[in-house]
């Protein structure tokens, strides 16, 4: 059985997630969220109040870390250290500090390699924000996902509108907006679409659209 990789990269809220996780249960692929792993970090250093800024702080906190990420049953499940911390890495605290952990080349460094030891193992796909471009070069197919901001926001807005949480459409462009800024403007390893990855515009998709059309990228290269 031939060991294929599916990378999936694009800027933040673009459905990425929702998308993989999905993509790869279809096809029996075990789903890396890289973004978790970044989030997982961010916690911790936040956690124990160190700067964001520092990379060797970071560098010390992630040195003890253990991060595990949940297998096919509890996909979404996030452990650091053993504890959960799945909805903890999700706070608005979080995502708004973990653009600045990612900017380390130290942190990529450790957390590629971590990315890259999973996907030796294991027919996976993976997303996030160079994994096309860093992570896995040689993967068989590379999709960057984007959608416009108004929709990546506005979809984001309805989200947690449902889940009962405060939301402000506004605000959400502006958040998303910046954290795309800092991720596309850092030194080491950016946000940018691979040169032989395919780009799918989902702002007038739904996601089931989505997941079929990746599918049928997946089903030409097999
Ligand atoms: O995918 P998600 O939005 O959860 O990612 C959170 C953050 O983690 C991104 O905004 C980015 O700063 C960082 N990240 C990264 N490289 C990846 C995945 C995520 O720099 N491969």
């Amino acid at each position: 059985e031939q060991l294929i990789n599916i990378a999936i990269d694009g800027p933040a809220g673009a459905g990425k997630s929702t998308v993989a996780r999905e993509v790869a249960s279809r096809l029996g692929f075990v789903y890396i969220d890289t973004g978790a792993m970044y989030r997982a970090l961010t916690y911790e250093a936040l956690r124990h109040q160190a700067d964001v800024h520092n990379e060797e702080a970071v560098m010390n906190l992630l040195k003890q870390m253990q991060i595990t990420l949940g297998s096919e049953a509890d996909t979404g499940l996030v452990l650091v250290n053993g504890k959960d911390v799945t909805e903890e890495i999700r706070f608005s605290e979080v995502t708004g500090n973990v653009s600045y952990i990612a900017r380390h080349e130290q942190v990529r460094m450790e957390m590629v390699r971590k990315q890259q030891e999973l996907a030796k193992a294991n027919r996976t796909v993976m997303d996030g924000r160079d994994i096309g471009t860093a992570v896995l070069p040689e993967a068989e197919v590379k999709i960057f996902l984007t959608a416009s901001v108004e929709e990546r926001a506005r979809r984001r807005h309805e989200e947690q509108l449902q889940k009962g949480m405060p939301s402000d459409y506004e605000s959400l462009i502006t958040e998303i907006a910046e954290r795309d800024r800092i991720d596309s403007e850092r030194e080491v390893a950016p946000l940018r679409k691979a040169e032989d990855a395919i780009e799918v515009d989902s702002t007038n998709m739904t996601a089931e659209e989505v997941i079929e059309s990746i599918l049928e990228i997946v089903g030409k290269k097999a």
